[in-house]
């Protein structure tokens, strides 16, 4: 069995910078025609000017003949000045602005530690509207790690709709029942990315036979209950809710550390993974408007004009792939069998 679907986009991806990124590009080219792409690099960025350098970087890094259009964001910070989000809105190659709390994960020291000081921001990027890519989990200690996105939702999510209520704003890898309901109920200016990884493990895939730091990233994997309600979502048919693969290569020596790094490698096969998902819930019919159509469509750009074929065919994904400096990259799924093959 085959299923030929419009090329889709990726939504949310961390290409890295130099040589991590020249390792990671191609596979993420070979699957999608666009990817949104993550501002958290060190130093992070945050100006326009910066977002075109990385921009022309990554169209240098392609492999020759292979046609890929990285799609800019900004790094808000407490100072990002509102000219820059007009600035951003007026390039034509950034199309979002990231808000990573301050602290909540890899290279957000530089977020926003408190989103009362970007009202002016805010106001602009909802004039404009220019998206606001959220990474929605409080960073207070106090709370529970896997509560950190449902109590973001009461805490700063929902102040910030009543204070902006037209911000096109996507909630970003949702990973929790409270957050699908909420983007649900919201208006059509709220929408949410859902990875590949939380639609296939809980929790408990941490924890399996001993610490599995490849299953580690943020937000954090949840409990069963949540991942039914997170493919109930995606393969619901709602446009709200739509392919972000939160892609995060870390050098194998860094995830299999005493302190490892968050982020689930998988845009290598990030398709195959998607169509297990969907395939698990009957709904591979669905799979093309949630990977293909839907964020094109809550982004304002057009859908893709290709298509790509994904077969019922069983493969090993390699144990690891090359990365910087000698390093390897460990994918999720290393080693083990996948179930769809992406056809060349
Ligand atoms: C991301 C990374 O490594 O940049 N890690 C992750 O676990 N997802 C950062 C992020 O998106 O939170
Ligand atoms: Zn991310």
């Amino acid at each position: 069995m085959q299923i030929t679907i419009t090329r889709p986009d990726d939504w949310h991806l961390h290409l890295r910078d130099g040589a991590a990124m020249a390792a990671v590009l191609p596979h993420s080219a070979r699957q999608f025609a666009r990817a949104i792409v993550m501002p958290n690099l060190r130093p992070p960025v945050t100006t326009v000017a910066v977002a075109g350098a990385y921009r022309a970087r990554i169209l240098a890094a392609l492999p020759q003949g292979v046609s890929f259009a990285p799609l800019m964001t900004l790094y808000l910070t407490d100072s990002t000045p509102p000219e820059e989000i007009r600035r951003a809105a007026a390039s034509g190659f950034v199309h979002a602005v990231k808000l990573y709390p301050a602290g909540a994960t890899t290279n957000s020291d530089s977020g926003v530690s408190d989103i009362g000081r970007c009202a002016a921001v805010l106001a602009v990027m909802e004039e404009c509207g220019l998206p606001l890519l959220v990474h929605g989990e409080v960073t207070d200690p106090a709370i529970d790690v896997f509560d950190r996105e449902k109590v973001f939702i009461e805490r700063i999510l929902q102040p910030l709709l009543l204070r902006h209520p037209r911000i096109r704003l996507v909630f970003e890898h949702i990973t929790t029942s409270d957050a699908a309901d909420f983007v649900r109920d919201c208006g059509d200016n709220v929408a949410a990315t859902i990875t590949a990884h939380h639609l296939l493990y809980n929790r408990n895939a941490i924890f399996a036979g001993g610490i599995r730091p490849h299953h580690y990233c943020l937000p954090v994997l949840k409990r069963e209950q949540h991942r039914q309600a997170l493919l109930g979502a995606a393969t619901s048919g709602n446009p709200k809710f739509f392919l972000g693969t939160d892609s995060a290569p870390h050098s194998q020596a860094s995830k299999e550390a005493a302190c490892g790094c968050a982020g689930c490698y998988t845009a290598a096969a990030a398709l195959e993974l998607y169509a297990e998902a969907f395939e698990s819930m009957a709904a591979l019919d669905r799979l093309e408007a949630f990977a293909s159509f839907h964020g094109a469509d809550f982004h304002r750009l057009p859908r893709n004009a290709g298509k790509i074929t994904l077969r019922q065919e069983e493969w090993l994904l390699p144990t690891a792939f090359a990365y910087a400096d000698g390093e390897a990259l460990v994918p999720l799924r290393a080693g083990e069998r996948l179930r769809w093959r992406l056809l060349d």
